[in-house]
């Protein structure tokens, strides 16, 4: 596998992934493919746009002919799709769309795949990268999701990636389309949109803006550092076996509240504020329709059978993160005020 085309790598996730992928294999081109819509930010690639390796096409993964042409143009052999809608509050707000990225766009990007490597798959792969929303929300005193827990989506983004996954599927059983796919937890780290739990939150304890807590904040989440998430994508595609599926988490859960808390006195020392000070800005709000309760992942699988595991500790992580935003207060606020929608423009269309 030498031309790897990434979906939606402007965005948090895949920029990580192109990033990991160009650095750790050398000589392999990898293709940006991304729509940039309003999570599409090419500043998350600055540090590599001048790679020779690296290359950005602009496209949206609905699009037939462009998705089909770019494959054929690249000859690319393996597919790391990570295009997405992938904000619950959006989802809410505006289904549709997620219906027309996460479902149409991978089932366009499926048949076009289907297309180019025409019967002959050896060497490539078609890997989906989903979420563990999927199987839908656990009590307190549940075990984790595995692989084989069943699908119950309650989201309409959740919903639209379950769907997603069910395609990709179909397209193995049906097709012999060589797909792997993996489902993971809740990431943070740089690069991630501020409308998300954490980037939010930095962004508004930094301007000491209220911090609007769902509920009562008792919902649980399991999160791992991005790069950690990129360096396991890496793993199973190279090492993944073909139509087998990986759950990747942190072993990390942290109740939102408790979260919130550690991020407020993490930040109160990062900015020399007296500890304590930055918890007054919690304010809680009403409650997110249809809030998970809570997502937990058992991430034996991909430990057992390819040795990853997260690197990072979580108290680590979360300092990391808080000395990224704080030390590129420009793109924060490049991406609250939407002056990064002007980039690519500012840009060549790469090579
Ligand atoms: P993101 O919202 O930060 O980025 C999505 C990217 O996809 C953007 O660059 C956007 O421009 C691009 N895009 C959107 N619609 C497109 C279209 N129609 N055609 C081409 N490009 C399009 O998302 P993220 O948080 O980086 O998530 C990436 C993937 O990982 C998604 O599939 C998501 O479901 C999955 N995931 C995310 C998390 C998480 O915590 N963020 C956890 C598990 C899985
Ligand atoms: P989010 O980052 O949107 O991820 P997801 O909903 O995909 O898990 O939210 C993480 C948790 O934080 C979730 O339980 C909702 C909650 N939350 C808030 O309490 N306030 C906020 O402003 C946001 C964005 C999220």
């Amino acid at each position: 596998m030498n031309n790897i085309l990434v979906t939606g790598g402007a965005g948090f996730i895949g920029s990580h992934v192109i990033r990991v992928l160009l650095k750790n294999n050398p000589g392999k081109r990898v293709i940006n493919y991304d729509k940039l819509t309003y999570a599409g930010n090419l500043e998350n690639l600055k540090d590599v746009q001048d790679n020779e390796n690296y290359f950005f096409v602009k496209g949206d993964i609905c699009d037939e002919r462009n998705v089909f042409e770019t494959l054929n143009k690249f000859d690319i052999d393996a597919i790391v799709h990570l295009a997405a809608e992938s904000h619950v509050d959006r989802s809410i707000e505006d289904p549709l769309v997620f219906v027309k990225t996460n479902l149409i766009g991978t089932t366009n990007l499926l048949a076009q795949a289907k297309k180019h490597w025409d019967g002959d798959f050896n060497n490539k792969r078609f890997y989906h990268v989903s979420t563990d929303e999927v199987y839908g929300s656990l009590d307190l005193d549940d075990s984790l999701f595995s692989e084989t827990t069943p699908y119950d989506p309650r989201s309409p983004y959740s919903a639209s990636k379950a769907g997603s996954d069910h395609l990709v599927s179909s397209f193995y059983h049906t097709y012999g389309l060589p797909i792997v796919m993996s489902n993971c937890s809740n990431n943070y780290g740089p690069n991630q949109f501020p409308e998300k739990l954490i980037p939010l939150f930095i962004n508004n304890i930094y301007n000491k803006k209220p911090l609007p807590v769902y509920g009562k904040g008792e919902n649980v989440r399991d999160w791992l550092y991005v790069e950690d998430h990129a360096l396991a994508i890496s793993k199973i595609l190279f090492e993944g076996q073909v139509g087998q599926t990986y759950n990747i988490g942190g072993h990390n859960e942290w109740s939102n509240i408790d979260l919130i808390k550690i991020l407020c006195d993490k930040m109160d020392a990062y900015l020399g504020r007296e500890i304590g000070e930055s918890q007054n800005l919690i304010t809680f709000v009403k409650d997110r329709a249809g809030h998970d309760l809570r997502y937990a992942i058992d991430a034996s699988k991909i430990q057992t059978n390819l040795g990853w595991v997260p690197s990072l500790q979580f108290e680590e992580g979360i300092e990391k993160t808080i000395d990224w935003y704080m030390t590129n207060r420009e793109w924060l606020e490049n991406v609250t005020s939407g002056e990064y929608q002007s980039y690519y423009e500012k840009m060549y269309e790469k090579k």
